[in-house]
């Protein structure tokens, strides 16, 4: 990653990415989130930091350390998120999307704690606004990355968010495989760009998120 005058590929670049899940309050004990640990969002932190970048992470609730030299802004909801994302987004060049952002968050969180009264009960969702969409049709857009996990039809789904979401690269993951995505401390990728593909084999997150990053800054800096 380092030239023989010990630039580095991603010196005088800042870049922010989201990480973790989100929670999605129903009442003030009881939240709807995911399986999402963080450990790619994070590797990918500390990768870029490595580069010679600026990072700045906004993160889900997860059991992580912040990465030495990492901005870490915490947050809960996606709503929380997308605030945090939009506030920083002017400021970055290049932003990831990696966090697990739950698609819906109630209609009505209770004020006060729900008691079981019948049988059955139904809880109102309604959709969180995309902060990946977001962020890509943004006046200031940086260069901007998502991250799509998907059950079946890897490829196909993936080059549908790259385009429907106008993003300059997508990386994708197949989650129906235990031992990569989730949760798991290896992950496989298929990353799509336009005009372009690249299969990163199974690895350690951390070893994954530094050939994505090394794939990121090289199409970063060509454009
Ligand atoms: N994403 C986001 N905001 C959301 C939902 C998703 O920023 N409200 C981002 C994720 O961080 C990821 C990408 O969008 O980078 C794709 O997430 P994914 O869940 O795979 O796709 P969705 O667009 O939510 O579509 P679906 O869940 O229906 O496959
Ligand atoms: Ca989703």
């Amino acid at each position: 990653a380092e030239s023989f005058f010990g630039e580095k590929l991603l010196d005088g670049t800042s870049l922010l990415l989201t990480a973790g899940p989100t929670q999605e309050a129903i009442d003030p004990v009881r939240y709807i989130s995911n399986h999402s640990s963080g450990k790619m969002g994070f590797a990918l932190a500390a990768a870029a930091v490595e580069l010679g970048a600026t990072v700045t992470l906004v993160s889900g609730p997860v059991h992580l350390k912040t990465p030495q030299g990492v901005t870490r802004i915490n947050v809960e909801s996606a709503e929380q998120m997308q605030q945090a994302v939009m506030a920083e987004v002017e400021t970055h060049q290049i932003f990831i999307g990696c966090a697990a952002v739950a698609d819906y968050r109630l209609a009505k969180i209770a004020d006060s704690k729900i008691k079981k009264s019948q049988e059955q009960m139904t809880i109102e969702l309604v959709r969180n606004p995309d902060i990946l969409a977001g962020v890509a049709s943004h006046s200031a857009r940086p260069f901007t990355v998502g991250f799509a996990a998907e059950t079946n039809n890897v490829a196909q789904y993936a080059m549908d968010k790259l385009q429907r979401k106008n993003l300059d690269m997508i990386a994708a993951n197949d989650v129906s495989v235990a031992s990569q995505g989730f949760n798991a401390d290896h992950n496989a990728l298929s990353v799509f760009w336009q005009g372009g593909h690249q299969e990163l084999a199974t690895a350690p997150k951390t070893e994954i998120a530094k050939q994505l990053l090394t794939l990121i800054a090289e199409k970063y800096n060509q454009q």
